[in-house]
């Protein structure tokens, strides 16, 4: 495995792996790699000849500095982890090298209306950040797949609205998030909970999980679904920024015919903020019902 840390010198090596027509995986990530963004890889390396894997914690991202700042840097045991997998090159840039003239003057992409509303509404700038980073290293990678996780839903859904809107010329595949056995999905984050914290943290993807029973047995009242999980979490410790239970396709508040939803769900643990998501397909509503 190769460690790139320029653009130039990743390009040279990707022009001849193009001159042999190889396909191209890429996994973006901030590194702390843990089961989930592996999975990201091996899914990579079954679709695909190449792959690469980057390893940026985007400053651009993060509305709160002190949060940019603590964010774990572990990339000795994330090379050895990629090596394990097979990745064909990490892509290790410093900052200054993606951000020449500095974060503050940067040319930034904006996915409208679904960048403002959950996560988005809590963390102003984020989804810009996002988008502004994952479309330079699509940029730079030329990649002709690239992978992400169902944990972040929101994010997968910003990612897919920029290359539509933009027409990217690449395919986007999303993966089902990893969870521990408790139902914990893996999250770099997850090392600022405490011992007695992380007993606690499965209660997220169950107030989730609760909230789709409901659904399923035909509950259509949404928002007292939501404000029922936000109580339970509420008394269950954590301090809930938003549970809400919205359309696949798209983040907008369901409605009682929408059959394709997903409850998603932010709240801080601690010092962790946690988000996790869970889908619910619903059989087609019946005509007479309708
Ligand atoms: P990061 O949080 O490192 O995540 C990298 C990728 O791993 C994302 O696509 C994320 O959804 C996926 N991932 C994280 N936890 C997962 C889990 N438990 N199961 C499955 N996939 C999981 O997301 C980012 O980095 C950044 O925003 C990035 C896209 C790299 C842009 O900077």
């Amino acid at each position: 495995m190769r460690v790139i840390k320029t653009i130039a010198s990743l390009r040279a090596e990707l022009t001849e792996w193009r001159a042999r027509a190889d396909h191209i995986a890429f996994v973006p990530t901030m590194g702390n790699l843990h089961a989930g963004h592996l999975k990201l890889v091996d899914e990579a390396k079954s679709r695909a000849q190449r792959v690469v894997v980057s390893i940026f914690v985007n400053p651009l991202q993060f509305n709160d500095q002190n949060d940019f700042r603590s964010y774990p840097s572990t990339f000795t045991e994330d090379s050895d982890k990629l090596v394990q997998n097979n990745v064909d090159i990490v892509f290790f840039p410093e900052v200054g090298e993606i951000y020449s003239h500095g974060t503050e003057h940067h040319t930034t992409i904006t996915v409208p209306d679904i960048s403002d509303i959950l996560c988005g509404a809590h963390r102003p700038g984020h989804f810009t950040g996002v988008a502004t980073v994952v479309n330079k290293l699509f940029n730079i990678v030329q990649p002709d797949i690239a992978l992400f996780g169902e944990k972040d839903y929101q994010q997968l859904l910003v990612i897919r609205r920029m290359v539509s809107d933009l027409a990217l010329p690449v395919e986007i595949v999303g993966i089902p998030t990893v969870r521990e056995q408790d139902g914990l999905a893996l999250s770099s984050r997850n090392s600022y909970l405490t011992a007695d914290e992380r007993q606690h943290a499965p209660r997220l993807y169950q107030a989730l999980m609760h909230a789709k029973a409901r659904i399923e047995q035909g509950a259509r009242d949404f928002h007292s679904l939501e404000n029922d999980a936000l109580m339970g979490l509420q008394q269950g410790g954590f301090r809930p920024e938003y549970v809400s239970v919205c359309r696949a396709d798209n983040l907008a508040p369901a409605g009682p015919e929408d059959t394709d939803l997903v409850i998603l769900a932010a709240a801080w643990l601690g010092k962790a903020r946690l988000i996790d998501n869970v889908r619910v397909a619903l059989p087609p509503v019946a005509q007479d019902r309708v």
